[in-house]
């Protein structure tokens, strides 16, 4: 690949970036208190953070997916000290405090001749010389940390590198070949070969990978790299008052394909382990104790069911304490019936006891189902989505990424209601559709 490039560009001018002033200067320092046993991130302010950071440890962690064509599915409990004065609702989430790979760890050690000394621990500063106006450490690197540590878990190493990064990285990089290669990523006239090789690409740890002789600093690496951030998991078990131990649960996929870091780290972790984590502030897609007399559509595939999980434990302890309910109906989907439909046992108990009224499945990969995705098993029971979205004390609840699931869902409401006798025009039910999201009437869980 990049010979290809290096060919293309042979003898063409380039428009370089002008390199920046380098500001932050690490000091080895032998004289110093132990690092923190907790996650260096534990004191940082986390994004939409509801709590501070809590120190949990693994109380169950179950593969309850594994096989052919199915992606792989944990089932993690964290129990947690009493005092963290926090309740969630059903709906919440938390974040994990994250880990690279030791793979990936060790690589950018070597690479910056720094595999003896990954512990040695050292102040970080700005260097006094810098011409960098308002130059500052960036809040999530501490000012003291071993070289691992800060690798491990303050910087991303899976961020797409800014051409600004690739530039600085120039000085570092002894051979030609490469240097010149890195030039034309970060030109004006490299667009396409940017785009091909770097976005394209796994952050820095790959772009190093195509230039052997380059070694940057730890400290150039803090001045470009983002912040390793916390990753969100939605709880699936309901807040009990005075539960002891404490616990949340939450239910995550492992792509092997495409394996992510805080997956990886997660399923490999045994029971005892322990886990840094803060609960977020309750997002529009909540379902708490005055949502319990509403009438509820659930709708999810694969793990994105697993919020319902919360809301029917909530709805099954109010039941057995004599609360009347709303109708509650969920609408799931999965590849294959016999593998890859998550907690069936527990979505039959709640049938059962009356928590849950109906459950309505799709099978993706299943030769014989009728119902090969969630939107077929929606229109069938178009007339209920009808009666949901026009009745003021019921509401839809959606659960799935961003960018495909949930436009899909939204489409395949307004394709119900335009299909309903006395239907509106397209335009208008689209409107009523932004408006029943802003009202929160109809809720989406959104992840990425
Ligand atoms: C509000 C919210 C709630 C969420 N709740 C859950 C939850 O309850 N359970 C859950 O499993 N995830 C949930 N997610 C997604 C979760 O936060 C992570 O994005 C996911 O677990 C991957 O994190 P990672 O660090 O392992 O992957 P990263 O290292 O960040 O890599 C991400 C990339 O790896 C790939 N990838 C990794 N794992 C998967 C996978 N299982 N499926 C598809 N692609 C994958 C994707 O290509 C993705 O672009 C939620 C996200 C949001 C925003
Ligand atoms: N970004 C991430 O890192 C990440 C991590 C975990 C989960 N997620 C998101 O969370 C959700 C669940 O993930 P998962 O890994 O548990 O599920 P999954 O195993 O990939 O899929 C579960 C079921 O949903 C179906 N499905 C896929 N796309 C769909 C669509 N557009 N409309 C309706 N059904 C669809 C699948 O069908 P097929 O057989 O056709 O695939 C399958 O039957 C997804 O939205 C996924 O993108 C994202």
């Amino acid at each position: 690949m990049s010979t290809e490039v290096l060919l293309e560009f042979e003898g063409k001018k380039l428009t370089l970036p002008a390199l920046p002033s380098s500001y932050i200067i690490l000091e080895e320092n032998t004289d110093h208190a132990p690092l923190p046993v907790a996650h260096l991130q534990a004191n940082v302010t986390q994004p939409f953070g509801a709590s501070n950071v809590v120190e949990a440890c693994v109380s169950n962690l179950t593969t309850i997916v594994e096989g052919e064509d199915v992606k792989t599915v944990h089932d993690l409990t964290l129990s947690y000290p009493p005092d963290t004065g926090h309740r969630h609702w059903p709906g919440d989430t938390i974040g994990i405090l994250s880990y690279n790979t030791d793979a990936d760890v060790e690589f950018l050690l070597a690479r910056l001749n720094l595999l003896s000394k990954g512990d040695v621990v050292c102040k970080v500063g700005i260097d006094k010389k810098t011409t960098k106006k308002a130059a500052k450490v960036p809040a999530f690197v501490p000012a003291v940390v071993s070289y691992r540590r800060l690798i491990k878990e303050c910087l991303d190493l899976h961020a797409v590198p800014k051409k600004l990064l690739i530039c600085s990285l120039t000085p570092f990089t002894t051979d030609d070949d490469d240097r010149r290669f890195l030039e034309i990523l970060c030109s004006k006239e490299g667009n396409a070969a940017y785009e091909q090789t770097v976005q394209k690409g796994k952050g820095i740890i790959s772009l190093l990978q195509l230039v052997p002789s380059c070694r940057p600093t730890v400290a150039l690496l803090i001045e470009h790299l983002p912040r390793l951030m916390p990753r969100p998991y939605s709880i699936a078990n309901a807040y009990r008052e005075g539960a002891s131990p404490t616990t949340v649960r939450f239910i995550f996929s492992h792509n092997a394909e495409n394996p992510g870091i805080t997956t990886s780290h997660l399923r490999a972790l045994g029971k005892g382990a322990t886990v840094h984590f803060y609960f977020r502030q309750s997002s529009a897609f909540v379902y708490e104790q005055r949502d319990l007399r509403r009438n509820i559509i659930m709708v999810g595939t694969g793990t994105g069911m697993s919020p319902y999980l919360s809301f029917l434990q909530l709805r099954a302890d109010a039941l057995a304490q004599g609360e009347t309910l709303g109708r509650a109906e969920l609408i799931v989907g999965f590849r294959y019936r016999d593998r890859g439909y998550l907690c069936k046992a527990e979505v039959e108990e709640y049938l059962e006891t009356g928590a849950l009224d109906a459950c309505y499945e799709a099978f993706s990969r299943d030769p014989n189902a009728r119902h090969k995705y969630v939107q077929s098993q929606m229109k069938e029971n178009g007339k209920k989505i009808v009666e949901n979205i026009h009745n003021p004390h019921a509401t839809l609840y959606v659960c799935g990424d961003s960018k495909v699931l949930l436009p899909q869902i939204t489409e395949t409401v307004i394709d119900i209601l335009a299909e309903a006798p006395g239907a509106e025009d397209r335009d208008a039910i689209k409107t009523l559709i932004g408006r029943l999201k802003k009202e929160g009437k109809y809720r989406e869980d959104v992840w990425l």
